[in-house]
């Protein structure tokens, strides 16, 4: 073993909401891979770091979300009576068979490859008109001026928001980040998570009203017939799954912009490589997902006593966290300096938008989206400079991965 781990080895294998492993957690990947591959935290859950256990988690059917189960585990018996941990029990995210598949069938069609493809030309309209905007001032935050606004503007369109609404979710919704970690929750922040879940849900209360007298082609109006329709969806379930899907649609795809900004400029020949060749673009997409992504974990409860995973015995009811942003810097995967940013890596396939039968329904959504916005901040912006390249400021969350801010010139 080396020095360098044998060092490590005082400090808690996993303690994913140190400054340290926020600023950057793959060094701590590296160790908990190579110390003890699927290791048991002392809160109870595993920890699985490599892509095969991840991996293979996500796909198993001997494991599901079990999610009050989990929750009453993490928190106690009364967690379940806080309305945030009540909304989010809907989510189809934390939904096992049959009722995922319900809720998911729902909604499916509006991401199908060929709907997203046909978003492309008003995804270009949105980063060009954001950028006419933005480019005469000559300096911006891209996360908040420029990679925040897409997404949002797109999900709203989705969920058919009407325009005169929007304003208000361009600048106050990121507030949430913290309820996906495995770290638990002060009683402040439950708090905090509470008021925002209740603001939110007061709001498409409105919004279905809105749109029961006056229907749209958007998924609102797809979700509230499916309600009135009796059968299909209770109205607690509309609430939290609208809500998912705002929060999803947009809080992570922010970060894929953001965090592949940054890579690029943290390695000027790539980024050089890039604005020389841009039909790399689609490949980069895809280094920029495995390189730095910004879901870095989801889990999973086993359902029944697992005999081997990893060398572990995983008993019923404990959780097996997916360490994704791990997994896609295992060299067995990645056998060329999977710590290097490559944006020709060949066979490049992240876990980063997960697997099985819970696999992201945004993720092709999320690519085409960062693939305009970056290649036309790229092509217009041919000057830009970042201001902090070496220490820019995270935020606090781990399982959402990105930057509180990146100020940018030129
Ligand atoms: C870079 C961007 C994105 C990343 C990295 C990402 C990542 C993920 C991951 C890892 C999961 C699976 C979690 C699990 O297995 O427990 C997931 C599920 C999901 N994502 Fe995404 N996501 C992204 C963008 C989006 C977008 C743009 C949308 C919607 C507009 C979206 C909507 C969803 C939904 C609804 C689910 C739940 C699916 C289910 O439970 O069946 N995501 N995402």
């Amino acid at each position: 073993m080396n020095e360098h781990l044998q060092a490590a080895k005082a400090e808690p294998l996993f303690n994913p909401l140190s400054p340290d492993f926020i600023r950057n957690p793959y060094p701590f990947y590296e160790r908990l891979r190579t110390l003890d591959p699927m290791h048991q935290t002392p809160l109870g859950p595993y920890v699985a770091s490599r892509h095969a256990e991840a991996s293979l988690v996500l796909r198993d059917k001997r494991f599901g979300k079990d999610y009050e189960d989990r929750t009453v585990r993490r928190y106690g018996p009364k967690i379940m009576e806080e309305p945030v941990f009540r909304s989010m029990g809907h989510w189809m995210l934390q939904q096992d068979p049959p009722d995922h598949m319900r809720l998911r069938g729902l909604v499916v069609k509006a991401f199908t490859a060929r709907r997203v493809e046909d978003m492309r030309p008003r995804i270009q309209q949105i980063v060009d008109e954001t950028l006419d905007r933005i480019i005469p001032q000559g300096r911006m935050d891209l996360i908040e001026d420029f990679a925040f606004r897409l997404p949002v503007t797109i999900i709203c369109d989705m969920l058919g928001i009407p325009e005169e609404h929007r304003e208000r979710f361009y600048t106050n919704a990121r507030a949430d980040g913290r309820l996906l970690d495995p770290v638990p929750l002060s009683p402040a922040e439950i708090k905090a998570a509470n008021e925002g879940n209740l603001a939110a849900q007061g709001y498409f209360q409105e919004l279905f009203e809105l749109r029961r007298r006056n229907p749209g082609d958007d998924l609102t109006t797809q979700l509230v017939q499916a309600e009135e329709d009796g059968s299909k969806l209770t109205n607690e379930e509309l609430t939290a799954n609208i809500i998912l899907l705002f929060g999803a649609g947009h809080e992570t795809t922010v970060n894929l912009i953001g965090n592949g900004i940054l890579a690029l400029y943290r390695n000027p020949d790539q980024l050089a490589l890039l604005r020389a060749k841009p039909d790399l673009m689609t490949n980069a997409i895809e280094e920029f997902l495995r390189y730095d992504s910004s879901v870095q974990m989801t889990g999973r409860t086993a359902l029944e006593d697992i005999e081997d995973l990893g060398g572990k015995r995983i008993p019923k009811g404990e959780s097996v966290l997916c360490l994704l942003g791990s997994a896609n810097h295992d060299p067995a995967v990645y056998p060329d300096r999977p710590a290097r940013l490559d944006i020709t890596r060949p066979n490049v396939k992240p876990l980063s938008f997960g697997g099985g039968i819970h696999f992201c329904l945004g993720a092709q959504l999320a690519r085409i989206e960062a693939e305009i916005a970056i290649a036309t901040l790229l092509r217009r912006l041919p000057n830009l400079r970042l201001d902090n390249v070496e220490n820019p400021e995270w935020r606090p969350t781990f399982v959402l991965r990105g930057l509180k801010s990146l100020p940018a010139s030129w």
